[in-house]
């Protein structure tokens, strides 16, 4: 069986469709799966629909095994997808510490232990535990909101754009650590730095105007026309 399973979905935010006949899989061995594409594709809208915070139109979507359209977002959670979405969410007001702890509720007998790995991949957020999160730089916040989805012991973590708005060094380090969480955690990324994301997943997909266009190998996809006319230039 598949982690997550898509098939001929269709989205609508009132009577505008931003998701058309849809499909695409995640596999139980994939390490890394991408979804790259421009500004207003769709990603966002696609990983929404993943979490059970939008309900498509028609279509089927899967995962972990449930029928996102028939449980509620806390229900897959629980069952281990965390989506760790493009506004970040931190909680400002609150240390980073308690903004890993809010990660956690579902995984509340396991805190220190996470926290300690969580510590131990991003050395930064331990120097600043007690630091409330908005004075961390744009680019601790994004390891914070890696962090506080990992918090939760997720089987597929999603990520929605985790290097959007960093500077190149920092989004270099993003990409390291999503290597690295890789290993234990399948994750399907978002992203609109194409070449980065394609270079280190094995799977991709090419979202355009909300179509899939192209799809296949991380390498595949690298060496497309659709990819190299439209997304690597220089
Ligand atoms: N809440 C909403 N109501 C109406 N239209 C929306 C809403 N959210 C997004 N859209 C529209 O849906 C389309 C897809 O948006 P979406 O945010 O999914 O794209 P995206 O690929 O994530 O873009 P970006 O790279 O800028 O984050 C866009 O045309 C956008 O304007
Ligand atoms: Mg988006």
């Amino acid at each position: 069986m598949n982690l997550i399973d898509v098939d001929g979905l269709n989205v609508h935010y009132g009577d505008l469709q931003v998701l058309w006949d849809l499909s695409l899989e995640v596999r139980d061995d994939d390490s890394v799966v991408t979804i790259v594409g421009p500004n207003g594709a769709g990603k966002t809208t696609l990983l929404k629909t993943l979490s059970g915070i939008l309900t498509p139109t028609s279509g089927r979507v899967e995962v972990l095994g449930a029928d996102v359209t028939s449980i509620a977002a806390s229900d897959i959670v629980d069952r281990g997808f965390v989506h760790v979405s493009e506004e970040r969410n931190l909680f400002g007001d609150l240390s980073v510490e308690a903004n890993l702890r809010m990660g956690s509720y579902t995984k509340r007998e396991t805190f220190e232990e996470n926290r300690d790995m969580v510590f131990e991949m991003f050395p930064v957020l331990e120097d600043r535990r007690d630091k409330n999160a908005s004075t961390l730089s744009g680019g601790e916040q994004q390891m914070l909101a890696i962090g506080r989805g990992l918090m939760a012991e997720p089987e597929v973590l999603a990520l929605d754009e985790p290097s959007n708005a960093l500077a190149p060094q920092l989004a270099e380090q993003v990409f390291r650590t999503i290597e690295e969480i890789s290993d234990d955690v399948t994750v399907v990324l978002v992203e609109q730095h194409v070449d980065k994301a394609l270079g280190l997943a094995d799977r991709g997909y090419l979202l355009e105007n909300g179509r899939i266009e192209t799809e296949g190998t991380g390498r595949e996809l690298l060496e497309s026309e659709a990819v190299r006319e439209g997304y690597l230039r220089g």
